[in-house]
Protein backbone atom coordinates (compact mmCIF):
# COMPACT_ATOMS: atom_id res chain seq x y z
CA UNK A 1 0.00 0.00 0.00
CA UNK A 2 1.78 3.40 -0.69
CA UNK A 3 1.12 6.65 1.51
CA UNK A 4 -1.38 9.31 1.06
CA UNK A 5 -0.32 11.72 4.06
CA UNK A 6 2.26 12.03 6.07
CA UNK A 7 3.10 13.98 8.91
CA UNK A 8 6.46 14.63 9.80
CA UNK A 9 7.31 15.93 13.45
CA UNK A 10 5.20 18.66 13.27
CA UNK A 11 4.65 21.04 16.13
CA UNK A 12 2.29 24.09 16.70
CA UNK A 13 2.91 26.39 19.44
CA UNK A 14 0.10 29.00 20.74
CA UNK A 15 2.40 31.71 22.56
CA UNK A 16 3.88 29.39 25.07
CA UNK A 17 1.17 26.68 24.53
CA UNK A 18 2.29 23.38 22.41
CA UNK A 19 -0.98 22.45 20.88
CA UNK A 20 1.04 19.38 19.00
CA UNK A 21 4.67 18.13 20.14
CA UNK A 22 6.99 16.58 17.65
CA UNK A 23 3.81 14.19 15.94
CA UNK A 24 4.79 12.03 12.81
CA UNK A 25 2.25 10.05 11.75
CA UNK A 26 1.23 8.60 8.07
CA UNK A 27 -1.75 6.99 6.17
CA UNK A 28 -2.07 4.77 3.37
CA UNK A 29 -4.58 5.11 0.93
CA UNK A 30 -7.59 3.26 1.19
CA UNK A 31 -7.36 3.48 4.82
CA UNK A 32 -8.76 4.44 8.32
CA UNK A 33 -7.07 5.95 10.99
CA UNK A 34 -8.79 6.98 13.47
CA UNK A 35 -7.32 9.64 16.55
CA UNK A 36 -8.25 9.75 19.94
CA UNK A 37 -7.19 11.67 23.53
CA UNK A 38 -8.79 13.48 25.37
CA UNK A 39 -10.25 16.98 25.67
CA UNK A 40 -7.74 19.62 24.75
CA UNK A 41 -5.64 16.89 22.93
CA UNK A 42 -4.02 18.61 20.21
CA UNK A 43 -6.70 16.26 17.67
CA UNK A 44 -8.03 19.16 16.06
CA UNK A 45 -5.07 21.34 15.84
CA UNK A 46 -3.64 18.66 14.06
CA UNK A 47 -6.21 18.52 11.57
CA UNK A 48 -5.69 22.48 11.17
CA UNK A 49 -2.02 22.01 10.49
CA UNK A 50 -3.27 19.47 7.91
CA UNK A 51 -5.62 21.71 6.27
CA UNK A 52 -3.21 24.65 6.18
CA UNK A 53 -5.76 26.45 8.81
CA UNK A 54 -2.27 26.66 11.07
CA UNK A 55 1.21 26.37 9.32
CA UNK A 56 3.03 24.66 12.00
CA UNK A 57 5.69 25.88 14.11
CA UNK A 58 7.71 22.92 12.72
CA UNK A 59 7.78 19.80 11.14
CA UNK A 60 6.13 19.20 7.51
CA UNK A 61 2.52 17.48 5.46
CA UNK A 62 3.13 16.05 2.88
CA UNK A 63 0.15 14.76 0.65
CA UNK A 64 0.32 12.69 -1.84
CA UNK A 65 3.67 13.43 -2.89
CA UNK A 66 3.73 16.80 -2.62
CA UNK A 67 4.96 18.90 0.45
CA UNK A 68 1.41 21.35 0.94
CA UNK A 69 3.12 22.60 4.61
CA UNK A 70 0.91 25.47 5.36
CA UNK A 71 -0.76 25.80 1.76
CA UNK A 72 -3.75 27.78 1.77
CA UNK A 73 -7.25 25.98 3.10
CA UNK A 74 -8.46 26.38 -0.98
CA UNK A 75 -4.96 24.81 -2.18
CA UNK A 76 -5.27 21.65 0.19
CA UNK A 77 -9.40 20.91 -0.68
CA UNK A 78 -8.18 20.93 -4.49
CA UNK A 79 -5.53 18.96 -3.86
CA UNK A 80 -7.76 16.53 -2.20
CA UNK A 81 -8.38 17.06 1.61
CA UNK A 82 -11.95 17.46 2.63
CA UNK A 83 -12.97 17.79 6.38
CA UNK A 84 -15.97 18.31 8.45
CA UNK A 85 -15.85 20.92 11.82
CA UNK A 86 -15.91 19.58 14.93
CA UNK A 87 -18.28 22.81 15.55
CA UNK A 88 -20.50 23.36 12.19
CA UNK A 89 -19.59 25.59 9.17
CA UNK A 90 -22.75 25.26 7.29
CA UNK A 91 -24.60 28.04 6.24
CA UNK A 92 -27.27 28.36 8.24
CA UNK A 93 -29.65 30.45 6.09
CA UNK A 94 -29.18 28.63 3.01
CA UNK A 95 -30.75 25.42 1.82
CA UNK A 96 -29.53 21.92 2.48
CA UNK A 97 -28.83 21.22 -1.83
CA UNK A 98 -26.79 24.77 -1.55
CA UNK A 99 -24.26 23.99 1.35
CA UNK A 100 -23.32 20.96 -0.84
CA UNK A 101 -22.96 22.78 -3.96
CA UNK A 102 -20.60 24.72 -2.24
CA UNK A 103 -18.69 22.29 -1.80
CA UNK A 104 -17.74 21.75 -5.58
CA UNK A 105 -16.56 24.92 -6.23
CA UNK A 106 -13.06 23.20 -6.45
CA UNK A 107 -14.34 20.83 -8.99
CA UNK A 108 -16.40 23.47 -11.11
CA UNK A 109 -14.70 25.69 -14.32
CA UNK A 110 -17.20 28.41 -15.04
CA UNK A 111 -17.06 31.76 -13.40
CA UNK A 112 -18.31 34.90 -13.29
CA UNK A 113 -17.67 35.64 -16.48
CA UNK A 114 -19.06 32.48 -18.39
CA UNK A 115 -22.14 33.12 -16.51
CA UNK A 116 -22.32 36.76 -18.44
CA UNK A 117 -20.78 35.27 -21.58
CA UNK A 118 -21.49 32.14 -21.92
CA UNK A 119 -25.09 31.70 -19.89
CA UNK A 120 -25.36 28.06 -21.58
CA UNK A 121 -22.15 26.89 -20.42
CA UNK A 122 -22.53 27.94 -16.98
CA UNK A 123 -26.44 26.60 -16.74
CA UNK A 124 -25.20 23.00 -18.02
CA UNK A 125 -22.45 23.39 -15.41
CA UNK A 126 -24.83 24.15 -12.44
CA UNK A 127 -27.66 21.34 -14.28
CA UNK A 128 -24.85 18.77 -13.03
CA UNK A 129 -23.89 20.34 -9.99
CA UNK A 130 -27.51 19.96 -9.03
CA UNK A 131 -27.44 16.84 -9.82
CA UNK A 132 -24.61 15.43 -8.00
CA UNK A 133 -25.26 17.24 -5.07
CA UNK A 134 -29.08 15.41 -4.81
CA UNK A 135 -27.02 12.21 -5.28
CA UNK A 136 -24.49 12.66 -2.62
CA UNK A 137 -28.24 13.79 -0.47
CA UNK A 138 -29.49 10.22 -1.17
CA UNK A 139 -26.61 8.37 -0.61
CA UNK A 140 -26.01 8.75 3.18
CA UNK A 141 -28.59 7.73 6.28
CA UNK A 142 -31.28 9.83 7.24
CA UNK A 143 -33.91 11.84 4.91
CA UNK A 144 -31.35 14.54 3.78
CA UNK A 145 -32.80 14.72 0.30
CA UNK A 146 -35.94 14.88 1.06
CA UNK A 147 -34.78 18.05 3.18
CA UNK A 148 -32.82 19.70 0.21
CA UNK A 149 -34.96 22.90 -0.12
CA UNK A 150 -34.56 23.34 3.76
CA UNK A 151 -32.19 25.66 5.30
CA UNK A 152 -29.16 24.08 6.83
CA UNK A 153 -29.99 25.98 10.01
CA UNK A 154 -33.57 23.92 10.33
CA UNK A 155 -32.02 20.35 10.41
CA UNK A 156 -31.67 17.98 13.56
CA UNK A 157 -27.77 18.24 15.00
CA UNK A 158 -27.54 14.58 13.47
CA UNK A 159 -28.49 15.70 9.66
CA UNK A 160 -26.34 18.57 10.38
CA UNK A 161 -23.43 16.73 11.07
CA UNK A 162 -24.62 14.30 7.94
CA UNK A 163 -24.82 17.09 5.61
CA UNK A 164 -21.22 18.11 7.42
CA UNK A 165 -20.00 14.97 5.51
CA UNK A 166 -21.92 15.34 1.99
CA UNK A 167 -20.24 19.24 1.48
CA UNK A 168 -16.75 17.47 2.65
CA UNK A 169 -17.13 14.75 -0.39
CA UNK A 170 -18.75 17.07 -2.95
CA UNK A 171 -14.88 18.51 -3.37
CA UNK A 172 -14.25 14.75 -4.09
CA UNK A 173 -11.16 14.15 -1.65
CA UNK A 174 -8.79 11.86 -1.50
CA UNK A 175 -8.62 12.13 2.09
CA UNK A 176 -11.55 12.76 4.29
CA UNK A 177 -10.88 14.48 7.93
CA UNK A 178 -14.06 14.33 10.10
CA UNK A 179 -14.09 16.23 13.49
CA UNK A 180 -16.12 14.13 15.72
CA UNK A 181 -18.80 12.93 13.78
CA UNK A 182 -20.97 11.53 16.02
CA UNK A 183 -20.94 14.05 18.44
CA UNK A 184 -24.84 15.09 18.77
CA UNK A 185 -25.89 11.27 17.76
CA UNK A 186 -27.85 8.80 19.68
CA UNK A 187 -26.77 5.21 19.75
CA UNK A 188 -29.13 4.53 16.30
CA UNK A 189 -27.45 7.55 14.58
CA UNK A 190 -24.14 6.50 15.38
CA UNK A 191 -24.59 3.00 13.80
CA UNK A 192 -25.61 4.83 10.81
CA UNK A 193 -22.48 7.23 10.79
CA UNK A 194 -20.58 3.79 10.59
CA UNK A 195 -22.80 2.02 7.75
CA UNK A 196 -22.27 5.64 5.97
CA UNK A 197 -18.49 5.55 6.26
CA UNK A 198 -17.91 1.91 5.74
CA UNK A 199 -21.02 2.27 2.72
CA UNK A 200 -18.37 5.25 1.53
CA UNK A 201 -14.96 2.85 1.39
CA UNK A 202 -16.83 0.21 -0.42
CA UNK A 203 -17.81 2.84 -3.07
CA UNK A 204 -14.34 4.75 -2.93
CA UNK A 205 -12.23 1.71 -2.90
CA UNK A 206 -9.25 4.53 -2.82
CA UNK A 207 -10.90 6.75 -0.13
CA UNK A 208 -8.76 7.56 2.85
CA UNK A 209 -10.69 9.02 6.31
CA UNK A 210 -9.21 9.87 9.02
CA UNK A 211 -11.76 10.57 11.94
CA UNK A 212 -11.56 12.13 15.36
CA UNK A 213 -13.33 10.56 17.95
CA UNK A 214 -14.59 9.99 21.38
CA UNK A 215 -17.49 7.69 21.35
CA UNK A 216 -15.07 4.16 21.17
CA UNK A 217 -17.92 2.54 19.06
CA UNK A 218 -17.16 4.38 16.25
CA UNK A 219 -13.28 3.72 17.04
CA UNK A 220 -13.86 -0.10 17.70
CA UNK A 221 -15.84 -0.03 14.01
CA UNK A 222 -12.43 0.78 12.46
CA UNK A 223 -9.98 -0.92 14.77
CA UNK A 224 -6.84 -1.76 12.57
CA UNK A 225 -5.30 2.15 12.64
CA UNK A 226 -6.23 4.27 15.89
CA UNK A 227 -3.46 6.78 17.30
CA UNK A 228 -3.71 8.41 20.88
CA UNK A 229 -2.39 11.80 21.17
CA UNK A 230 -2.22 13.42 25.26
CA UNK A 231 -0.89 16.96 25.40
CA UNK A 232 -0.12 17.33 21.52
CA UNK A 233 2.02 14.08 21.61
CA UNK A 234 1.63 11.21 20.25
CA UNK A 235 1.55 8.55 22.85
CA UNK A 236 0.23 5.47 21.32
CA UNK A 237 -0.52 3.84 17.64
CA UNK A 238 -1.08 0.87 16.66
CA UNK A 239 -4.26 -1.68 16.32
CA UNK A 240 -7.54 -0.60 18.91
CA UNK A 241 -6.85 -3.71 21.19
CA UNK A 242 -3.09 -2.45 21.50
CA UNK A 243 -3.81 1.55 21.94
CA UNK A 244 -6.70 0.45 24.43
CA UNK A 245 -4.23 -1.75 26.11
CA UNK A 246 -1.56 1.15 26.60
CA UNK A 247 -0.97 2.08 30.39
CA UNK A 248 -0.24 5.35 28.70
CA UNK A 249 -3.62 5.60 26.97
CA UNK A 250 -5.13 4.20 30.14
CA UNK A 251 -3.64 6.90 32.71
CA UNK A 252 -4.37 9.94 29.54
CA UNK A 253 -8.39 8.72 30.24
CA UNK A 254 -8.06 7.82 33.59
CA UNK A 255 -6.43 11.05 34.95
CA UNK A 256 -8.30 13.66 32.79
CA UNK A 257 -11.08 11.50 34.64
CA UNK A 258 -9.79 12.37 37.64
CA UNK A 259 -9.23 15.87 37.22
CA UNK A 260 -12.65 15.88 36.77
CA UNK A 261 -14.09 14.03 39.69
N1 LIG B 1 -6.02 29.12 17.84
C1 LIG B 1 -5.61 28.77 19.05
N2 LIG B 1 -5.01 29.66 19.88
C2 LIG B 1 -4.59 29.29 21.10
N3 LIG B 1 -4.72 28.05 21.61
C3 LIG B 1 -5.31 27.13 20.84
C4 LIG B 1 -5.79 27.42 19.52
N4 LIG B 1 -6.33 26.31 19.00
C5 LIG B 1 -6.20 25.35 19.94
N5 LIG B 1 -5.60 25.83 21.03
C6 LIG B 1 -5.25 25.09 22.26
O1 LIG B 1 -4.53 23.95 21.85
C7 LIG B 1 -4.87 22.84 22.66
C8 LIG B 1 -5.37 21.73 21.78
O2 LIG B 1 -6.65 22.10 21.28
P1 LIG B 1 -7.47 21.18 20.27
O3 LIG B 1 -8.68 21.92 19.93
O4 LIG B 1 -6.58 20.75 19.17
O5 LIG B 1 -7.81 19.93 21.19
P2 LIG B 1 -8.73 18.67 20.87
O6 LIG B 1 -7.89 17.46 21.12
O7 LIG B 1 -9.35 18.81 19.56
O8 LIG B 1 -9.80 18.77 22.04
P3 LIG B 1 -11.38 18.42 22.05
O9 LIG B 1 -11.46 16.93 22.26
O10 LIG B 1 -11.90 19.15 23.23
O11 LIG B 1 -11.96 18.86 20.77
C9 LIG B 1 -5.89 23.33 23.68
O12 LIG B 1 -5.22 23.66 24.86
C10 LIG B 1 -6.47 24.56 23.00
O13 LIG B 1 -6.94 25.48 23.95
MG1 LIG C 1 -11.26 18.99 18.91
Amino acid sequence: MSVLLRVENATMRFGGLVALNDVSFSIDKGSVLAVIGPNGAGKSTLFNVVTGVYRPTSGKVVFDGADITGKPSYEVVERGIGRTFQSSRLFSDLSVLDNVIIGMHTRTTTGVLDALFRPGKSRREMAACVEKAEALLKSGSGDLFEQRYRPAGALAQADRRRLEIARALASEPKLLLLDEPSVGMDETETQALIADIVRLRDVHLELSVILIEHDMQVVEAFPDHVMCIDYGSRIAEGDFAAVRANPRVQEAYLGKAAAHA
